[in-house]
């Protein structure tokens, strides 16, 4: 059967915002993630302390999360890439952070500028300070069903990286198909092979609608025992590093399914519609959610 509660990753004000192509004003960044902490979203990953001439979007990370740090009622994860990241988020007071490893050495070079080896060791010396700190670490892996470059990517690759950030300590491993390819039909072995060397307590799943096969894709994964889903408020995002990658999931597309399958979320849906129109608004385009377009009408 599938899980009574999924935990939903609300990914929007990172990963949506970091592929918008106009700068969204701090403020307005502040005011997402209150919204979206007030529709009762339990996760809401605020922001990246990444290079700023690789995300010139989030280049604002550190007045993020200085506005949000004293939030309550939800955890606020950032991304981190390396140490130097990882100091900057925990000066600026984050709590819980995020590294992201790739399933393809070409991603990983294009995302990041290094192999996959590389960057796994970089993220054991960012979990091994992040444990002192007792600062719980969640880890990606993006490009598990394919990647831009190589094509299909092998089921043992994507199980090997999950692997390695789960025994270096990350609490949660998160699968991203990040240029959205998967169907269940490819993701059903991806997940089986994950699952035989990480828990699937311990996983959580990401899609992106580039095919509309994200709410499919869930759904199995639920299926399989998968009870933790990333998504993104009103279908923002995409990749800057993944050409042609559409937006994740939407929020609102996920909360609907889910409500309908008599899965508790905490998510109220009225809310995060007003949310999602709020940021598409901001950003002047319309939403990429047909749950949030099918309520305005009604
Ligand atoms: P690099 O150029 O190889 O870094 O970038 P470097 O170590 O050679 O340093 C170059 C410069 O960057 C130096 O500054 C460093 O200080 C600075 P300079 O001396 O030239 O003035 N630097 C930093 N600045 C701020 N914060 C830092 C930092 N580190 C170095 N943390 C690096 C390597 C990893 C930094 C870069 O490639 C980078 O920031 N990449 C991040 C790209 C990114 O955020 N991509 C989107 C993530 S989304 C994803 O991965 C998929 C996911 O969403 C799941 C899915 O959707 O499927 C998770
Ligand atoms: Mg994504």
């Amino acid at each position: 059967g599938i899980p009574k509660y999924v935990k939903i990753v609300e990914v929007g004000p990172r990963d949506g915002l970091q592929n918008e192509k106009n700068t969204v004003p701090t403020s307005v960044k502040v005011e997402l993630i209150h919204r979206l902490v007030s529709c009762g979203l339990s996760v809401v990953e605020a922001t990246s302390f990444v290079s700023p001439k690789w995300v010139p979007q989030l280049s604002d990370a550190k007045d993020v999360m200085k506005a949000v740090r004293e939030l309550e009622g939800a955890r606020l994860p950032v991304l981190t890439p390396n140490m130097k990241g990882f100091e900057a988020a925990i000066a600026a007071g984050a709590k819980e952070v995020a590294v992201f490893a790739s399933a393809s050495e070409s991603f990983s070079k294009s995302n990041i500028n290094c192999t996959i080896e590389e960057s796994l060791k970089r993220y054991r010396a960012v979990t091994d300070a992040a444990k002192k700190l007792s600062i719980p670490v969640r880890g990606y892996v993006s490009c598990v069903i394919g990647c831009p470059v190589e094509g299909p990517i092998p089921t043992s690759r994507v199980a090997y990286v999950a692997k390695e950030l789960y025994e270096m300590g990350c609490f949660e491993i998160s699968l991203g198909d990040t240029i959205g390819v998967g169907t269940p039909g490819t993701v059903v072995p991806m997940l089986e092979a994950v699952m035989s060397v990480v828990p699937a307590n311990k996983l959580a799943v990401h899609f992106h609608d580039t095919y509309g096969q994200s709410l499919p894709n869930i759904l199995i994964s639920l299926q399989m025992g998968i009870s933790t889903v990333d998504s993104s408020v009103a279908g923002l995002g995409g990749c800057p590093y993944a050409k042609g990658a559409t937006g994740n999931v939407a929020t609102e597309d996920v909360v609907y399914m889910l409500h309908g399958l008599g899965v508790k979320t905490n998510v109220d849906l009225t809310k995060l519609m007003l949310t999602g129109d709020f940021i598409s608004k901001q950003l002047g385009r319309p939403s990429n959610s047909k749950t949030a377009l099918a309520l305005s009408r009604t």
